[in-house]
C-alpha cells in the first residue's frame, strides 16, 4: 500500500494524514472482494524495514493499527471477513499483540473473504524464521532432512495453509517486490500502477483483475 506519504505531500499535509487516508481506503477494497471473486487479499502495511522510519511516524502507525483493529473487528466479523496477520508480531506492544490475537480468533470462522494484514512482515525474516523452526524440529528428531520439500517448507511459513498469490499489485510507481512474499510469489503475476494507495479505487482494482484474467499463465510449461 505504497504512496501514502506522497499523497499527503500532494495535499500539503503531514505524512500521517496519508496513512490515515490509506487505512480508510482498505474498507472499500475489502468490501468489494466477495462480489468480484477475490477470496484472499494480502495487504502489506508494515515491513521489517519500516522500523527505520522516524520514531514519530512508527509510533503513529503502531497506534493506527491498534485503533483500526480494535474498531473494525466486530464489523469485519459481521461481513464474513476472516482476518489473519502475517509477520513477526512479538516486536509490537503487548496491547497490539492482544488485539491481533482477539481479531483473529473472533473472525476465525468467517469464510466470505480472507484478509491477511502483513505487519512487521519481511519475506527474508519469514524464511529465516521458518528455517530455524525446521532446524529445531530436525534436532528434536521430529523431522528428517530428507522430508524437507517445497511443500513442507511452505507449511513453516507465516502463510501456512494459504494459497500462493495469483496477482501482486504495487501502487505508486515503484517497480519492485520489496521483501514481499518472495517464496510464495514465484509464479505470481505482477501489476504496477502509478496510482498512490489512498487513490487506489474499486474501479482500478477491478480493471487490474480483468487484465489479470486475460493473461496466459504457463507456470514454466509450454
Ligand atoms: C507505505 O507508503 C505505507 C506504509 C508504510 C503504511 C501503510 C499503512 C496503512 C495504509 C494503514 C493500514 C492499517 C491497518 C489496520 C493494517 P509510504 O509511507 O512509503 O509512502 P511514500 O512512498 O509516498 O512515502
Amino acid at each position: 500500500m505504497d504512496g501514502n506519504g506522497r499523497w499527503a505531500k500532494k495535499h500539503g499535509r503531514p505524512r500521517i494524514f496519508g496513512h490515515k487516508a490509506g487505512a480508510d481506503r482498505i474498507d472499500e477494497i475489502v468490501r468489494v472482494c466477495p462480489d468480484i471473486g477475490v477470496k484472499y487479499l494480502s495487504l502489506y502495511a508494515f515491513s521489517t524495514e519500516n522500523w527505520n522510519r522516524p520514531g514519530k511516524e512508527v509510533n503513529f502507525l503502531v497506534k493506527l493499527f491498534a485503533e483500526k483493529i480494535k474498531n473494525k473487528t466486530a464489523g469485519m466479523k459481521k461481513e464474513g471477513v476472516r482476518i489473519l496477520f502475517l509477520g513477526e508480531r512479538t516486536a509490537f506492544p503487548k496491547t497490539l499483540q492482544n488485539l491481533m490475537a482477539h481479531c483473529e480468533s473472533e473472525t476465525a470462522s468467517c469464510r466470505k473473504v480472507n484478509v491477511m494484514l502483513c505487519l512487521n512482515y519481511g519475506s527474508r525474516d519469514e524464511i529465516v524464521r521458518a528455517t530455524r523452526k525446521i532446524s529445531e524440529d530436525v534436532l528434536a528428531g521430529k523431522l528428517k532432512p530428507s522430508q524437507i520439500t517445497e511443500d513442507l517448507f511452505s507449511r513453516y511459513l507465516d502463510t501456512r495453509e494459504l494459497p500462493p498469490p495469483d496477482l501482486i499489485i504495487r501502487t505508486s510507481g515503484e517497480l519492485r517486490l520489496s521483501n514481499f512474499l518472495l517464496f510464495q510469489a514465484a509464479y505470481a503475476e505482477l501489476h504496477f500502477t502509478q496510482t498512490l494507495w489512498p487513490d487506489f479505487s474499486v474501479p482500478e482494482f477491478t480493471s487490474a483483475l480483468a487484465a489479470f484474467k486475460e493473461r496466459k499463465r504457463r507456470f514454466g510449461e509450454i
